[in-house]
């Protein structure tokens, strides 16, 4: 697989011949300013919920790549009034077979509105089952006794956890998050982007090391390969 990381939780990952983007937030991303977005073309956008910091360029990517959406019911019905034809709407606990693989959505305690303040739905993390193995994107979430079952029925290769504490899980609850989920292989998301979730980045790698785990935190615009 191959991952190209945009900023905040924004991540594009490349697997069986498919480009799947999670959570757009590009362009009002003051760190994510060098990112070309005309040249972002998805085959499949997942969003976990309706946060600005997570929805705000969905709209305009799905109209550009024609990309099939893939998100809760309110989010996709937003989506529709606003144009878009190519989705499926979803809820938390359901999994769907795709061309790349399965996703299925599991708990993400948030919260989860548009940007008018109006119910977005429920938040969501995604297990993606591929014949290159199977990851687990969190979205925005608190540390859940839940993740206790992806660790236990599922085997996740690798996993974006959020880890910019205030609005999620911070490091320290992250690191207990690998042992639920069973996964020592981290990529962090929802950190420094904004004032409220700074974090000491070697400090946050350094204690997933003594955790015998691993934390990746890509540059925005890097791609790495997994
Ligand atoms: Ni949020
Ligand atoms: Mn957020």
């Amino acid at each position: 697989m191959k991952i190209t990381y945009f900023g905040h939780s924004c991540f594009q990952i490349e697997v069986g011949g498919k480009k799947i983007l999670f959570d757009p937030f590009i362009r009002p991303n003051e760190l994510a300013k060098h990112i070309d977005f005309g040249s972002i073309k998805p085959d499949y956008i997942l969003i976990s919920h309706g946060h600005e910091d997570h929805i705000a360029d969905a709209l305009d990517l799905a109209k550009s790549s024609g990309a099939k959406v893939i998100s809760n019911w309110e989010i996709c019905m937003w989506l529709s009034k606003q144009g878009i034809q190519n989705f499926h709407p979803m809820n938390t606990g359901g999994k769907v077979k795709l061309d790349f693989g399965n996703v299925k959505c599991v708990e993400a305690v948030h919260s989860s509105s548009f940007p008018d303040g109006s119910y977005a739905g429920n938040p969501m993390g995604f297990i993606v089952e591929t014949s290159e193995g199977n990851f687990y994107y969190a979205g925005d979430t608190a540390l859940t006794y839940s993740m206790k079952l992806i660790g236990e029925y599922r085997t996740i290769r690798f996993a974006f956890l959020p880890i910019g504490d205030n609005f999620t899980m911070g490091v320290d609850n992250a690191i207990i998050a690998t042992d639920f989920i069973n996964c020592k292989d981290i990529i962090g998301m929802h950190y420094d982007t904004f004032g409220f979730i700074k974090i000491n980045q070697q400090e946050a790698i350094e204690k997933f090391k003594r955790a015998g785990a691993s934390l990746k935190l890509m540059s925005i615009g890097e791609t790495i390969e997994k």
